[in-house]
């Protein structure tokens, strides 16, 4: 079955083409980094203006690349939440159009349980897991039943783990998206030489996350050093940071794996390219860890096409009626 994908939840247009959930023929995207980095974040009227501009584009350059006939093409699907309101209607509205013209059957995603899905792409993962989904909106852990079956566990009480990372890159003026020069700069950081706290909360939020005052912790804590006379270099900054944003992702995800019994662990999202996570929990002890490939952390449709042939597959049945959301569900069941 031949699914063509489109994702446009944030500041990223994406489409691709998979066959039968994981043999990917073409995956395309089209940054606004350029857009939105003056800004050193997302602008959502323009994000949805540039979706508009590139969408139509993206989807002839799918079937170009793949030298498919629409005719080849069994079903459309399209994440419809959450993400901005305003981009996520760019995606639908060219969706709907397009399985209505061919009539096709139209999948709706919502986009963390494609974000979970795309570590299915390249590894095969036994049910139930448990799901780390990181990002620059979200930072969740989920318990997983199946591919359309998850439940929240924890989740940030304020900003993301990759808005944090954003925030410290934008005060050091190291430029947007933070994540990957952040990752960069700590390779060649110091072990040790400084360290910033780590924010673990207690009781009803065991599972919980705070990111928003870590970048003011950060940029503090440096002032005392600079105080003391050491002059802490960007490098060594960014690996104290990023310690101190990946420990509480790392600790609760175990503890809950213990909890519950289950030892094996995903982890997805834009922040699941980081070097120092990835080895953190690779080398874990106590679960098995599986990744997505780097290239399918940041949004991509390749993993809503994915997830949608096994929807597709179970559900047999689809509709035009469904509706575009910015929030997310404590419990997913499509
Ligand atoms: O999944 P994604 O592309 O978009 C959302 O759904 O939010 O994630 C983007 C986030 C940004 O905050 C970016 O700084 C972060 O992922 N990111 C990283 C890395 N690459 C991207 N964070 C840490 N290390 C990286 N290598
Ligand atoms: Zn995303």
């Amino acid at each position: 079955m031949i699914i063509l994908g489109i994702d446009t939840s944030c500041d990223d247009t994406s489409v691709s083409i998979v066959e039968n959930g994981n043999n990917v023929l073409a995956s395309l995207l089209s940054s606004q980094t350029d857009i939105h980095k003056k800004y050193c974040g997302v602008v959502p009227e323009l994000a949805a203006r540039s979706h508009l501009e590139m969408i139509l584009y993206l989807i002839d350059e799918a079937m170009t690349s793949t030298k498919l006939t629409l005719s080849q093409i069994d079903s459309v699907a399209v994440t419809n939440r959450p993400g901005l309101i305003g981009s996520l209607l760019v995606g639908v509205c060219a969706a709907k159009g397009l399985a209505y013209s061919l009539n096709l059957p139209i999948v709706p995603i919502e986009h963390i349980a494609a974000h979970i899905y795309s570590v299915h792409l390249t590894n095969t993962v036994e049910f139930p897991y448990i799901a780390l989904v990181v990002s620059g909106g979200h930072t969740i852990i989920a318990h997983v039943e199946n591919h359309a079956d998850y439940k929240v566990i924890g989740t940030t009480l304020d900003d993301a783990v990759g808005e944090a990372y954003d925030k410290i890159a934008k005060h050091l003026n190291l430029g947007y998206p933070g994540g990957p020069v952040i990752d960069k700069l700590a390779l060649s950081g110091e072990n040790g030489s400084i360290e910033y706290p780590v924010i673990m909360l207690e009781k009803e939020n065991v599972y919980n996350f705070s990111y928003s005052g870590l970048k003011t912790a950060a940029v503090y804590q440096t002032e005392k050093y600079i105080k003391k006379g050491r002059s802490p270099t960007n490098e060594n900054i960014s690996l104290a940071f990023q310690k101190s944003a990946i420990e509480p992702l790392y600790q609760k995800t175990l503890a809950y794996s213990k909890e519950s019994g289950i030892n094996r662990v995903t982890v997805s999202g834009g922040v699941a390219a980081n070097t120092y996570l990835r080895k953190k929990f690779s080398e874990s002890k106590y679960f098995e860890c599986y990744l997505p490939e780097k290239k399918y952390t940041t949004d991509n449709a390749a993993m809503v096409a994915g997830l949608a042939y096994h929807i597709f597959e179970r559900d047999k049945t689809y509709d035009y009626g469904f509706e575009c959301t910015s929030r997310i569900l404590q419990k997913y069941k499509h």
